[in-house]
């Protein structure tokens, strides 16, 4: 485990999935990374390409969903330094449709994506107050602003973009600031299952968007990193898409609204 130091900590959950390792490696300039992810064997690659690049990281493979024991995840994450940032990245969607939702989907989805969340700020919220200037960024997506599918994911999504507002409302008095990102779609492994049943699954979501660019790992790590910077200090409570405009419209609705071959494009 790397040394305590007086460099501040930031934790990542998620660590192991393609948006959290390119937050860690974007913020491991600033930060010693306490990385944190259910999946021991993509954590350790994420913490070794760290220190590999010389950064200070340490992995703590932990399931978030067991609330209990959500007490380790502090302890980790002291024994590394001063607690001022957290980013709850990890997610994952269950249920496509209310159709063919059970309500262990439900639990699964609500658990994971906003209690989870939440239950992390809540074990660190001492740390976090302490430090007096502290960060909570919350990865929502697209899906807690309009409808997508995956209805439970979605629902959750909404309600951490709520838990966002709410942390930044009760906590600003110790300078604490609280921001959600919301991506569009980003090519990671959580694709991996729709990408085989439709390898052209992403030039099909392209058309949807304005901007014809999907964002990458990479983007949404910036947009992170902007909200933590000092270039940020009066941003809070805000969710910030990160979508190529998807949730501004498409033309497709304009140009049918309108019948303006303005709205036309490839
Ligand atoms: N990829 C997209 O298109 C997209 C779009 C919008 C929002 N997001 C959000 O971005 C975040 C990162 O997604 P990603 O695309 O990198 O997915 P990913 O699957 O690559 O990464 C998610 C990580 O979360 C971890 N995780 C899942 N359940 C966990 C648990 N119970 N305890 C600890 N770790 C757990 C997984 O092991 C995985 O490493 C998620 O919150 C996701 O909802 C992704």
């Amino acid at each position: 485990m790397t040394e305590l130091t007086s460099q501040p900590v930031a934790v990542v959950t998620g660590a192991a999935g393609d948006i959290g390792a390119a937050i860690a490696e974007k913020l491991a300039n600033t930060y010693t990374i306490a990385a944190v992810d259910l999946d021991q064997d993509g954590l350790e690659k994420t913490v070794r390409s760290l220190q590999d690049q010389g950064f200070r990281a340490s992995g703590l493979p932990f399931d978030l969903t067991s609330a209990d024991s959500l007490v380790e995840l502090a302890v980790f994450a002291r024994s590394l330094g001063s607690v001022e940032t957290l980013i709850n990245n990890a997610g994952a969607a269950s249920a496509l449709s209310l159709q063919h939702m059970t309500r262990g989907d439900l639990a699964q989805d609500v658990g994971l994506n906003l209690e989870a969340a939440l239950n992390c700020f809540k074990v660190l919220e001492d740390d976090l107050i302490a430090c007096g200037h502290a960060n909570v960024i919350n990865i929502a997506s697209v899906n807690g602003l309009g409808t997508y599918g995956h209805p439970a994911y979605s629902a959750a999504k909404a309600g951490l973009i709520h838990a966002t507002k709410a942390i930044a409302v009760e906590y600003g008095k110790y300078g604490l600031r609280a921001n959600a990102v919301a991506p569009g779609t980003v090519k990671t492994q959580a694709w991996k299952t729709r990408q085989s049943d439709n390898p052209k699954v992403f030039e099909e979501a392209l058309r949807w968007y304005p901007f014809k660019a999907l964002p990458e790992p990479a983007d949404i790590a910036e947009a992170v990193s902007f909200l933590l910077s000092p270039a940020a200090r009066c941003i809070t409570g805000v969710c910030l898409p990160v979508d190529s405009g998807l949730t501004a419209g498409s033309p497709a609705l304009p140009r049918t609204f309108t019948q303006s071959p303005d709205f036309d494009g490839t």
